[in-house]
């Protein structure tokens, strides 16, 4: 966990809706959170549930049917959502928040070597000639990885592995030097070798260039590498957030808990994997109450009829769920997680093997 509690970033109430045919889905409902300086925050949720159009409107990159309709996300001293046009948001995207993908191919033109693409980022956004940004961007190969950077320069994106791809999106992302870089799923697309890699690649440029990362997955298995803190969406909010042996060993909504038991890394050979049960609640409509009731199998009346608020576990640790009532009974979480810590140590040993 980092020492440095300086906010770089603060969400509040953001809300983010989008108009389709004619109906209004909300995907993104009132959702507050702080990003501290240097930290590594992951998201995690299933597919569908918000981390992408939540991490999108820091860039302005929603598309053109969506809008954050509420909050704010205060930046530098100013609100980023007060950014309207591409103008507006050139000198924030790509030069103070880069976003890594994951498809390599969204970010690379397959028509241009990829030299030449590294070269003119360098260009544009430091000014810098030719001769010197080419100088830069063979640094730069280097730096995250690319054996024969000079023999590779003029190579084109589809001579590229798709781990090779993902390096040169790195690179082009640490051209401009940002503060915040957004990884978002960079490696599901990737096979687990390669996954671990770039991981590890993000990490060690962070304590050289020293950027704050938001990690973007939907498997809590990569988190316990990557993060100091973790936040767990659903349905378009927040529902948990705290630092990772909060969220792996103290975890306090059952939609976290559902999380943690469906871990591929925990699961028992020869026994099915725990799945949580059902499907998200359609963002189309009114959600009343805890948006996982319905899948919950700790669900309570009022979980049905009034939305829990954050409830304070300590400090670091919040979590959105009348099971932190008071008058709540007292509930313990699964086996699986109650026994987490131990086979967690495990799975951390395995994954540093690699
Ligand atoms: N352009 C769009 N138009 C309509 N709905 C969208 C659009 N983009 C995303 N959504 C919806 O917003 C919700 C959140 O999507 P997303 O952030 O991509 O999920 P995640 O990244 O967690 O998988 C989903 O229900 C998705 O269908
Ligand atoms: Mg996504």
């Amino acid at each position: 966990m980092t020492t440095n509690q300086e906010i770089i970033l603060s969400a509040s109430d953001v809300e983010v809706q989008f108009t389709v045919r004619g109906k209004q889905l909300r995907a993104i409902r009132n959702i507050s959170i702080d990003l501290y300086k240097d930290e590594t925050l992951a998201i995690v949720g299933e597919s569908g549930s918000g981390k992408s159009v939540f991490t999108k409107t820091f860039t302005g990159m929603l598309e053109s049917n969506g809008k954050v309709t509420n909050g704010t996300a205060m930046f530098e001293g100013k609100d980023l959502y007060a950014n309207k046009t591409d103008t507006d948001w050139e000198a924030i995207r790509g030069k103070k928040i880069a976003t890594i993908f994951q498809d390599p191919m969204t970010s690379l033109n397959p028509i241009i070597p990829i030299g030449k693409q590294i070269t003119e980022v360098i260009e544009k956004h430091q000014g810098k000639s030719f001769a010197e940004a080419k100088e830069e961007a063979i640094k730069l190969m280097e730096e995250v990885g690319i054996y024969n950077a000079k023999g590779r320069f003029d190579e084109y994106p589809f001579m590229y592995s798709g781990g090779m791809r993902q390096r040169i999106v790195i690179a082009i992302a640490l051209a401009c030097h940002p503060d915040i870089l957004i990884c978002d799923e960079p490696t599901t697309a990737l096979d687990v070798t390669i996954q671990a890699q770039i991981i590890r690649l993000i990490k060690k440029l962070q304590k050289q260039y020293g950027y704050t990362i938001i990690f973007i997955t939907h498997d809590l298995g990569v988190v316990a590498n990557v993060a100091d803190r973790v936040a767990i969406m659903y349905s378009g909010q927040i529902i948990e957030y705290g630092t990772v042996n909060e969220i792996f060993y103290e975890p306090k909504h059952p939609y976290t808990w559902g999380l943690l038991s469906s871990l591929p890394q925990l699961g028992i050979k020869g026994e099915p994997l725990y799945a949580i049960h059902g499907t998200p609640p359609s963002l189309y409509d009114e959600i009343k109450g805890d948006a996982f009731a319905p899948r919950s199998d700790y669900a309570m009346e009022i979980d049905f009829e009034e939305e829990p608020p954050m409830f304070k576990v300590t400090d670091t640790h919040y979590a959105k769920t009348w099971l932190l009532d008071p008058r709540a009974p007292k509930v313990e979480p699964p086996a699986q997680v109650s026994s987490l810590h131990e086979r967690m140590k495990q799975v951390i040993a395995e994954q540093e093997e690699h």
